[in-house]
């Protein structure tokens, strides 16, 4: 996601900010800018683009200044472009912010900032904070910016870690967090902020971890820190013995493992603000009208690798949950096909990078067709976000191990969404498994914590699985769509021969390779196939293949495996986005005992532009 750095002491600020700001590129980001307090007032630089491209910008500015804030954009409200990257600005220019996350209600309070007189110069959410402070100042006796941005911020919903910089009070820095990380390192009469600690690291090891609810005021001398309620709270100072290369990866080893520990945050923000207070679905920003959705006759959906996977889930869910023929395609093999589309067939595309030369090339065939096309992505400003009818963006941040991980599960959580949202509007007669699974959507992040809490087995398990001549991944239904997504993530980064399988088809084939030295990992999710996912992965350990078996709280234990993970419990239809996080667990640790270059396996790469 964003990345945030801040100095405040006697180096060159704004120098330092940028500098640091190089720490957290490996982040990914599309702009980048600076805001200054200079003998002039309050100033800012922004530049599309790399870091470089600001620093040249701001070499014909007099950056001359003690404090500075600075930050790099991965755009979520409006598209990449200059008008769009932070620092924003209050409507006197004497306000500047810079925010990671997502203000939900900016909307509404862009509205009736608007109404106040106000005028916004960003298609940001961001936008509307700088406003926000700009009336709690001008609106109180003794103007004080801590105090404005504590009462700014309790008017906000959403995820934030903010910092601002006000020229009323040139020499301190104000900081909040709710939901986003921040960090505050204490240095030798300086002090310096980031999203990460990372960024500070060559100044300072001495760290303050903002927690949810702290705002900070950050003079030279320290930083004070209070709720939004105006009452002291006091944080602990870590010490940091990172090496520089763990710290990029958030003291991980590598990116992966980092992206699947961020596998809980990716579904809450990809939920946030999708669900109204009567817990329906809210997707209103599609821009599908009512009369297109009731039109739909058919729904497609298409992808490449793991967003294909996605896209096999979502198949089983949607027909589930609408009631209607739903087609899925691998997009390498749609775009040569003589598809029966019209104006009345929804294809959704599914792709982190929204480049993917064939999911594109699909694109354009559905397009040709007059379908409705939309596109579930994760890069705003991708082709794919801009060329399809409309677009519903994934929150998953930039992703760097090629194998993905948190993206999939951002995929399944959109997916989850427009399946709830497409039922809510035309399938009454389901209603009943609609509400089930929009009750459980709000527990969905605290179940991918205990998900991830498997890591340790998950670890274990791998020293027998990575000794293995060949692995089988088994399930029925949404097991099956997941067996295929965890079969693919070990063979691509252990270079393990996987396979995934329905269950019942083992017999008719594949069941003459199972030998001893062959595991066979058996998805036992699902309630109505249970029973038959016990007999299937009998008939394995009767031919001497070492079971394990995945099944959620409560169950049975199958008495013939080897191993039993345990899952949390929740409706079958989310299911698959618990049972993968161990399964990528898994892949990564089998292929951390091969020894392979794990982010980046051989032969693959992140993006594929071409056929
Ligand atoms: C490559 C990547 C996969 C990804 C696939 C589709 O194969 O290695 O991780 O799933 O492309 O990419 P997309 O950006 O369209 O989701």
């Amino acid at each position: 996601m964003c990345g945030i750095t801040g100095y405040l002491g006697t180096l060159p600020a704004v120098s330092t900010a940028i500098n640091n700001l190089k720490r957290l590129e490996y982040r990914g980001y599309d702009s980048a800018g600076v805001a200054f307090i200079s003998p002039q007032g309050l100033r800012v630089c922004r530049a599309e683009g790399r870091i470089v491209n600001l620093e040249s910008a701001i070499k014909n500015e007099q950056a001359q200044s003690s404090v500075a804030i600075a930050h790099t954009r991965w755009a979520t409200h409006g598209v990449p472009c200059e008008a769009n990257s932070h620092p924003h600005r209050d409507c006197a220019g004497n306000v500047a912010v810079v925010h990671n996350g997502i203000i939900e209600n900016y909307a509404q309070l862009r509205q009736e900032l608007t109404a106040r007189g106000h005028s916004f110069s960003s298609d940001t959410d961001t936008e509307t904070l700088a406003h926000l402070i700009e009336e709690q100042l001008a609106n109180a006796t003794q103007p004080d910016l801590v105090t404005a941005v504590r009462d700014a911020l309790k008017l906000v919903h959403g995820s934030y870690a903010v910092a601002v910089l006000w020229a009323g009070m040139p020499d301190c820095m104000v900081v909040a967090r709710h939901d986003s990380p921040l960090i505050i390192g204490v240095g030798d009469s300086e002090m310096l902020i980031a999203s990460d600690i990372t960024a500070v690291m060559k100044y300072t090891r001495d760290v303050i971890v903002l927690e949810d609810g702290d705002c900070a005021l950050v003079t030279r001398e320290g930083a004070t820190i209070c709720n939004l309620n105006g009452d002291r709270v006091n944080r602990n100072h870590l010490s940091v013995d990172w090496d520089d290369t763990a710290a990029e990866k958030g003291g991980h080893a590598h990116f992966m493992l980092k992206e699947i520990y961020e596998g809980p945050r990716t579904v809450r923000e990809t939920l946030r603000g999708r669900l109204t207070p009567e817990g329906l679905v809210n997707l209103n920003d599609l821009g599908l009208s009512a009369e297109r959705i009731a039109a739909i006759n058919r729904v497609c959906l298409i992808g490449c690798g793991t967003a294909y996977h996605a896209g096999v889930v979502a198949r089983r869910f949607f027909e589930q949950l609408i009631r209607q023929p739903v087609e899925v395609h691998v997009a390498s093999e749609y775009r040569y096909s003589d598809p029966i589309l019209d104006e009345n067939t929804l294809v959704v595309l599914i792709s982190q990078s929204g480049e993917t030369a064939d999911t594109m090339a699909a694109l354009r065939l559905a397009r040709s067709y007059n379908a409705i096309t939309l596109g579930v992505v994760n890069v705003i400003g991708s082709s794919l976000a801009r060329e399809a009818d409309a677009r519903l963006i994934t929150q998953a941040g930039p992703e760097i191990g090629v194998a993905s991980t948190k993206a999939y599960l951002a995929q399944l959580t959109a997916l989850t969404l427009l399946g709830l949202y497409l039922a809510e509007q035309r399938a009454p007669e389901t209603a009943s498994l609609q509400s089930e699974v929009r009750r459980a959507l709000s527990s969905l992040p605290e179940w991918l914590e205990q998900c991830v809490a498997l890591a340790p087995q998950m670890d274990a398990l791998s020293a027998v699985v990575a000794e293995s001549s060949g692995v089988f991944f088994l399930g029925r239904g949404y097991d099956y769509a997941t067996a295929l997504e965890a079969a693919l993530k070990l063979k691509e980064i252990s270079y393990l021969h996987a396979e995934a399988y329905p269950a019942g088809e083992m017999k008719h084939g594949p069941l003459a390779l199972v030998e001893p030295g062959v595991t066979v990992v058996g998805l036992c999710t699902q309630r109505t196939t249970f029973d038959k996912m016990l007999s299937n992965l009998k008939e394995v350990s009767a031919r001497s293949g070492a079971v394990v078996a995945l099944i959620p709280n409560g169950q049975q234990v199958p008495e013939n495996a080897e191993v039993t993970i345990e899952l949390p419990k929740c409706p079958d239809a989310l299911m698959p986005m618990l049972t993968i996080v161990p399964l990528q667990l898994l892949a990564y640790y089998v292929a951390l005992r091969r020894g392979c270059p794990i982010d980046q396996p051989r032969n693959l790469a992140k993006s594929v532009t071409v056929e």
